[in-house]
């Protein structure tokens, strides 16, 4: 079968077909698309492909070095996103997905965000559930000359903290002081990559830009944020059990639509980690 890659016709987002499963271990021509099509598309769609949980790490593992941190799943490699804390204890977090953000801005030890996430659907939710994605590299591009001689300067600082607030605006005192706990981090506006490609560091993480107003500051962020994930730029997969999903998270945001915390939707991702640091 020939193998295609073809824009979903959003900025953001391709569908691969004619891929078998097998190929995703054996087939050095597609080890050598992927990479360019994840860098040109930010997600890549797989409809169908029902991967085994051994199956993606293997794949992964072709991709970079993979976090293998124990992710409430019996797979080395593999963390289950579930709602359901019987089948992850700490669900209770997962809820900060709910908002847009770029996974690993801020970690617990000196690692850099992970490059590549990918979400193999085992079960689906009734309503909600879908995942949507933005490029944060259109959105630089779709900046204004002046304003990016203005965020070129900019710095932000970034916390587990900001994050949560959201979904649990009145923490207990040891909720409180686990986010604390969670060193912050301070990272430029404007992402310049290895590439040349820049990005915008946006999403729930982020706190406030540094040695501004903290009124201008949230009103520039959220206006940023606002600009990158309006409706037109967004790219919103709706899951069918074995659908795989993977996005380049240096250049991407997303965020998963809320759902039942009873709900059956269960998801096997598995992290291929980060080489390159914000700069
Ligand atoms: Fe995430």
């Amino acid at each position: 079968m020939t193998i295609t890659v073809e824009p979903l016709g959003h900025e953001v987002g391709a569908q691969v077909t004619g891929v078998e499963r097998g190929q995703l271990l054996d087939d050095d021509t597609l080890a050598g698309i992927l990479p360019r099509a994840l860098e040109e598309y930010g997600v890549l769609v797989f409809r169908d492909l029902h991967l085994e949980a051994e199956t993606q790490v293997a794949f992964c593992r072709k991709l970079g070095e993979i976090d293998t941190e124990p992710g409430h799943h019996p797979v080395e490699g593999i963390y289950r996103v579930s709602l359901d804390t019987t089948k992850n204890s700490s669900a209770n977090y997962l809820r900060a997905t709910f908002d847009w953000h770029i996974d690993g801005c801020t970690p617990q030890d000196d690692a850099y965000p992970q490059m590549a996430t990918v979400l193999t659907a085992k079960a689906v939710a009734a309503s909600g559930g879908e995942t949507e994605f933005a490029s944060t590299y259109k959105a630089f591009d779709n900046l204004t000359e002046a304003e990016r001689t203005r965020l070129a300067a900019l710095r932000v600082v970034h916390s587990l903290e900001a994050s949560q607030r959201p979904v649990t605006p009145d923490p207990t005192p040891e909720q409180l002081a686990a986010w604390r706990r969670r060193p912050t981090r301070e990272h430029p506006l404007i992402w310049t990559h290895r590439s040349g490609r820049r990005s915008l560091v946006l999403g729930a993480s982020a706190d406030h830009v540094v040695d501004i107003d903290p009124d201008e500051s949230r009103a520039l962020l959220d206006d940023l944020l606002h600009r990158c994930t309006a409706p037109e730029h967004v790219y919103r997969h709706e899951w069918s059990v074995g659908d795989t999903v993977i996005w380049d998270n240096r250049g991407v945001i997303h965020r998963a639509a809320p759902y039942e915390p009873g709900s059956p939707r269960e998801m096997l991702r598995t992290t291929v980690l980060g080489d390159e640091p914000i700069s």
